[in-house]
């Protein structure tokens, strides 16, 4: 039988995207994890929903820079339970690319896995989208309107799934709903490099925002019927300030 309520997560592993599938599984969301490398953290997820909801949960693990392993996604995600009804585009590449020492497979790669796979994943599941007058939700950044520094590659991928957002919207109406929410300081990336004092000193709110503001902001277009092509900034009023 099929199930009305199923969402497809990218990156969903671990960090925000966990956070994700954990709300959107309490709302009563069957779950497709998709993960990169992540393996460990992928199934433990399974398992922790598994243990609440049995038969709910799904794993794929795909390469996004892989056109063929992002179509194998989108078709496995969509036979789990014959229906994908929400596709949040929430697995991010991001490392810095100086001008200058920035390679050909440095830009494919964060545009491979912050434009094109979100792209790609919402025209390969369209007709499943459309059928369940479903929503996407692409998660972006504050840096795709004021780049962050020596990340001009990172910034520029995040402006254009800002740009597709704002498209596809209108373009896929009025079946679907397409949105995006754009955290400012949510979690610091694990490599530690962050000069997190002064980040923070520049937020009206003096705080990080945690991943529950995040998904606060995904039930919001969840639940608005007639909220469509609209980016949602959770930044602590980062970007009121210069
Ligand atoms: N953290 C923040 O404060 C912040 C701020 C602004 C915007 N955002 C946005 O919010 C979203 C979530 O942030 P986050 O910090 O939780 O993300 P993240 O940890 O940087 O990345 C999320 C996941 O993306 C997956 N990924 C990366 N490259 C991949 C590839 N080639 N193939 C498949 N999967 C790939 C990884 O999965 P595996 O680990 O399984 O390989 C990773 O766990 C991202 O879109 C990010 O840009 C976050």
């Amino acid at each position: 039988m099929k199930k009305r309520k199923v969402a497809l997560i990218t990156g969903a592993a671990k960090r925000i995207g966990a956070a994700i599938a954990d709300r959107l599984h309490n709302d009563g969301y069957n779950i497709v994890i998709h993960y990169g490398n992540s393996v460990d953290a992928a199934k433990n997820l399974q398992q922790k929903l598994e243990y609440k909801r049995a038969d709910s949960t799904r794993l794929v693990s795909a390469n996004l820079t892989d056109p063929q392993a992002v179509y194998n996604l989108a078709k496995t995600a969509l036979d789990s339970w014959g229906i994908i009804s929400v596709l949040i585009n929430n697995a991010s590449c991001f490392y810095p690319t100086p001008i200058g020492a920035t390679s050909d497979e440095h830009w494919s790669t964060i545009m491979d896995v912050n434009v094109k796979a979100p792209y790609m994943l919402s025209q390969h599941l369209r007709n499943t989208l459309s059928e369940s007058h479903g929503c996407i939700i692409n998660i972006t950044d504050i840096y795709a309107d004021r780049p962050l520094q020596l990340h001009s590659v990172y910034s520029a991928s995040k402006a254009a799934l800002v740009s597709l957002t704002k498209s596809m919207a209108a373009e896929l109406a009025p079946e679907i709903r397409v949105n995006a929410v754009s955290p400012g300081a949510i979690l610091w990336p694990e490599n530690n490099l962050t000069d997190t004092d002064t980040i923070l000193s520049r937020i009206p709110l003096k705080r990080c925002g945690s991943p529950k503001d995040i998904t606060d902001a995904i039930d919001y277009f969840l639940n608005s019927n007639y909220v469509t092509g609209q980016i949602l900034k959770i930044d602590g009023g980062r970007t009121t300030l210069p």
